[in-house]
């Protein structure tokens, strides 16, 4: 079984005109304006209410033990300016099996903007082409209507639905499996 490569630090990437960069303490404004929208809420398994110390976490230790156990990796997404336009990550890693899942928001202001399109893109070839997973799964409720045309548009494969499978705020969802191998 080969094993991943993983760099040493977390890297920056390169995003189609963003940049793809470890959080830092100074982002924590950012993140906690962004995770009271109604959207990261319903669709992503952040904490609700979301508080201030749940961004000062995920900007600072919860990203930083998450990186150096090989957990999760979480990216911010900043453009030109150092503007914060959302959060782009690898969670669930099986470094076993050589697979994970992109997981991904917005915020409200930068929606609409190919901000998804290109920055979950980098994260998957960045996952697939340098690091080596075998596959990276993305997950999107059947009613996220957004999240379903961002997989479609970077080149997953759609598989199937997975009933009941999520857990929303007060509901269980109904997740759609797509995949995407280096070979694609
Ligand atoms: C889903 C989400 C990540 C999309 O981010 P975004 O940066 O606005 O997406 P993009 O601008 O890259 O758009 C990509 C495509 O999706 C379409 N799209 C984006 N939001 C959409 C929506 N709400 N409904 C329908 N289509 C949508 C865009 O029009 C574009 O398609 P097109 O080029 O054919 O027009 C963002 O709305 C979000 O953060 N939502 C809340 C959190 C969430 O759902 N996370 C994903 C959990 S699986």
């Amino acid at each position: 079984m080969t094993d991943l490569r993983w760099p040493t630090a977390q890297p920056t990437l390169s995003a189609d005109g963003l940049t793809l960069r470890p959080w830092g303490p100074s982002d924590a404004d950012a993140v906690d304006a962004a995770c009271q929208d109604p959207e990261i809420v319903r669709w992503t398994s952040v904490p609700f209410p979301f508080r201030r110390e749940h961004a000062e976490g995920y900007v600072g230790p919860i990203s930083a033990q998450a990186w150096a156990n090989k957990t999760d990796v979480n990216f911010a997404a900043v453009d030109d300016d150092g503007t914060v336009l959302g959060s782009f990550g690898l969670l669930r890693m099986n470094s076993a099996q050589r697979v994970a899942e992109v997981g991904y928001w917005v915020a409200p202001g930068a929606r609409r903007r190919g901000v998804a399109r290109r920055a979950a893109a980098a994260v998957t070839r960045w996952a697939l082409h340098d690091v080596g997973f075998a596959r990276v799964e993305l997950l999107a409720a059947v009613q996220n209507a957004g999240s379903l045309r961002v997989a479609e548009q970077i080149g997953f494969t759609r598989e199937g639905i997975l009933r009941s499978a999520g857990v929303g705020r007060g509901e269980r969802l109904d997740l759609v499996m797509h995949s995407r191998l280096p070979t694609d």
